[in-house]
């Protein structure tokens, strides 16, 4: 960006992409509610991990799932001296909560799922920049397909095991997976959804609901171990309000710290590095003329990083930029920060997140203070999502 300005083409191989973190063009292709910029097509192994589900689906298949996810994922439905690596238990918190909120089983339950997601993303990682020839089945074709066989089967169990404790249509329950099965028995036309729906917003669900959140908590870990006068700050916050007791969700909106702590983390080391659509046809987008079929890419890290919108500090770790909220700290350019998106595919899971994040570091500092490890090697990496190449090893202290 520095080299090429905020607007420039690349060349994804044979494809042109349009890079640019013009706000004008930002705001008119991923606000844009009449599908004229889709998500891009996903193939190969991305493929087999999302399926056709919601991250990836159009039209009125889009508008029927996004529909049932947003009325279940609200917000609401969130009741809940040692050095560890906080990357790796994170990940297990978090795909505990996924799957005890979205499906009713628990981490324990569903681990040989989980290691077979993270199996196909770790073949999606090393695969990222190789040209697959079809004709040749290498290796990892062959074991994506089996990851593939194996959670569809785990997730026909996991659905028939509800079918048999619940017996009615009613009592399917009004979780995520309760929510599907309605769906997939109801007689009306426009509702149902199939096994193979079900199946793909199952794997989504579960790689969307715990990839991200596991990156926003690890950074805010690594960010609060290394400028401990706003760990002690968020700590004094997470007293005051909870006293020593577990959060309650009356009392999450009251955070004003962690909350600062959380959008400043979300904005140095967003989970998802970039948004990605595809012009349906010819348009103009600013002074560039688009051809149809053409990537528009939005880097965020760049986004987050700009200087004519953040200020001069805006590489430096700084919470109180949001003590205003987020229109003050963007200088009046709320599009400018967008963890989440924005526009109609905008998360759905966003106050989810929030809330799992906010809950876990307040429980988390109201017990130990933390420090980093002189172990830690700063490597993020995008796997997916932002990752921690070698993890974040933290030394926990308790109070
Ligand atoms: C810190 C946590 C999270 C971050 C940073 C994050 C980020 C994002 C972003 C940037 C998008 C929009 C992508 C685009 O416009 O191309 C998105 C979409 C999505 N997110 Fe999240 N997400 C998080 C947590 C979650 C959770 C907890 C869930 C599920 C409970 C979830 C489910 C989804 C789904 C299903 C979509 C696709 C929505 C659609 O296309 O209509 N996300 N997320």
């Amino acid at each position: 960006m520095e080299i090429s300005g905020k607007t420039f083409v690349y060349w994804n191989g044979p494809k042109p992409e349009l890079v640019t973190t013009n706000l004008e063009i930002l705001k008119e292709v991923i606000n844009d509610k009449d599908e004229n910029f889709p998500k891009d097509d996903v193939e190969g192994y991305l493929r087999i991990l999302l399926g056709d589900g919601l991250v990836v689906s159009s039209g009125e298949k889009w508008v029927k799932m996004r529909k049932l996810a947003n009325h279940v994922f609200h917000g609401q439905s969130l009741r809940v001296g040692k050095e560890i690596e906080v990357f790796e238990e994170f990940k297990h918190l978090t795909s505990d909560i996924i799957s005890r909120t979205a499906f009713g089983s628990s981490y324990v339950e569903g681990k040989d799922i989980f290691q077979m997601l993270w199996k196909l993303t770790s073949i999606i990682a090393r695969n990222a920049h190789k040209i697959q020839l079809p004709i040749f089945q290498t290796r990892d074709n062959v074991e994506s397909e089996m990851i593939d066989r194996f959670i569809r089967k785990s997730f026909i169990d996991i659905v028939e095991k509800r079918e048999k404790d619940s017996g009615e249509v009613d009592c399917f329950g009004d979780d995520f997976l309760g929510s599907l099965m309605k769906a997939h028995y109801s007689v009306d036309e426009c509702y149902k959804v199939t096994m193979d729906d079900m199946i793909d917003e199952f794997k989504t669900f579960y790689i969307a609901g715990h990839e991200t959140t596991t990156g926003l908590l690890s950074w805010s870990m690594f960010l609060l171990a290394i400028h401990t006068v706003w760990q002690e700050k968020a700590r004094e916050e997470s007293f005051n309000l909870f006293k020593g007791k577990n959060p309650n969700s009356h009392d999450l909106s009251k955070m004003k710290t962690i909350i600062m702590l959380i959008r400043e983390t979300l904005r140095l080391y967003p989970p998802t590095l970039s948004l990605i659509r595809r012009s349906k046809h010819e348009v103009n987008l600013g002074k560039v003329k688009v051809p149809g079929n053409t990537r528009q890419h939005f880097p965020v890290l760049f986004v987050h990083h700009d200087t004519e919108i953040w200020g001069e500090d805006a590489h430096l770790f700084k919470p109180e930029r949001f003590s205003q909220g987020v229109a003050k700290a963007t200088n009046n350019n709320p599009e400018m920060f967008i963890p989440f998106g924005s526009g109609p595919r905008s998360c759905p899971g966003s106050n989810f997140a929030t809330n799992e994040a906010k809950i876990a570091l307040s429980m988390i500092l109201q017990r130990y203070s933390f420090t980093l490890s002189p172990a830690y090697v700063h490597s993020p990496c995008e796997v997916l999502t932002l990752w921690p190449k070698f993890g974040i090893p933290i030394f926990l202290h308790p109070l």
